[in-house]
């Protein structure tokens, strides 16, 4: 196991000191039997950005629905600011946490404006200030507030869908961001350019975020750490210089795909700057 410590230079002088979300040996299991997550301990610093990778099956999913209380562990403590999820009703605890899905999930009849506006309306926050809300957002997210507000998602691209499910976790302003293969569906150019969006967002507004992604090289760019699991197991979990100096043998196969890229790259584009 790599070190827990995140990696400084990244978090940009707001080095984190209390852990906001941890977990401790958690378990679930499901009928099979399936061990979908094993014996995880992890603690995440506030404002601190985490990848998650792994394999299909790998227990990537389990983990962040253990996280809102989607579904119950079987063993093992969840903790967020230090109180164990279990004793947090989970409506409440969901409003404290954004998530974001592949392909936005947004409600396919509800236009952009009402699928970002829907947790403020759960919570009975009135409609003028949700109308307020939601240009914010769409200024936040980088996109026209005329253009969009009114549109339904179907006239939307990927990337512009992905924007508005990143608008519509923020809308209750949570400390917390859960996302799950959030950018896997796009073409490489706007998977990049949202990354990067994403990644400031998360530094102006303090976030943090847990982020699910099968693509180690988006892992590394855009994370302070990185959290691999394998059979339902955390088996490392370090900054991209720890883990680019891994010896576990997964690890190390994992780390041979950005690698291999970035010495063609630097072969093929000598000139071009750091990115
Ligand atoms: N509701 C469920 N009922 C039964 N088995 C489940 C359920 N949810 C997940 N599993 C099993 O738990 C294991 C972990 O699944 P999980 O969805 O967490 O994987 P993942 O790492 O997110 O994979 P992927 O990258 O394909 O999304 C898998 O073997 C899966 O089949
Ligand atoms: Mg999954």
């Amino acid at each position: 196991m790599l070190g827990l410590t995140p990696r400084p230079p990244a978090l940009k002088g707001r080095m984190p000191r209390t852990s906001l979300i941890s977990y401790d040996r958690v378990r679930k299991t499901f009928p099979g039997p399936v061990v979908a997550v094993d014996d995880v301990s992890l603690a995440i610093a506030e404002g601190e950005f985490l990848a998650i990778v792994g394999g299909s099956g790998s227990g990537k999913t389990t983990l962040l629905r253990l996280t809102n209380r989607l579904i119950a562990l079987d063993g093992g403590t969840i903790r967020i600011g230090g109180e164990d999820i279990a004793g947090l009703e989970p409506v409440a605890l969901r409003r404290r946490i954004g998530t974001v899905f592949q392909n936005g999930a947004l409600f396919p009849h509800m236009t952009v404006a009402a699928n970002i506006g829907i947790t403020p309306r759960l919570l009975g926050t009135p409609a003028n200030e949700i109308a307020v809300r939601v240009d914010e957002l769409l200024d936040l997210v980088q996109l026209d507030r005329k253009a969009y507000r009114d549109r339904l998602p179907d006239a939307l691209s990927g990337g512009q869908r992905q924007r508005v499910g990143v608008a519509r976790a923020l809308a209750a302003r949570p400390r917390i961001v859960l996302m799950d293969e959030p950018f896997g569906a796009l073409d490489p150019l706007t998977r990049d350019a949202l990354g990067r969006d994403y990644r400031a967002l998360h530094d102006t507004l303090a976030l943090t975020t847990l982020m699910i992604t099968h693509d180690i090289t988006e892992a590394l760019l855009l994370a302070d750490r990185i959290a691999v699991m394998r059979g339902g197991r955390l088996i490392a979990i370090g900054t991209p210089a720890e883990l680019a100096a891994s010896r576990e043998p997964y690890v190390a196969e994992l780390m041979t795909t950005p690698r291999r890229q970035a010495a063609r790259l630097a072969a093929l584009l000598p000139e071009s700057g750091a990115a």
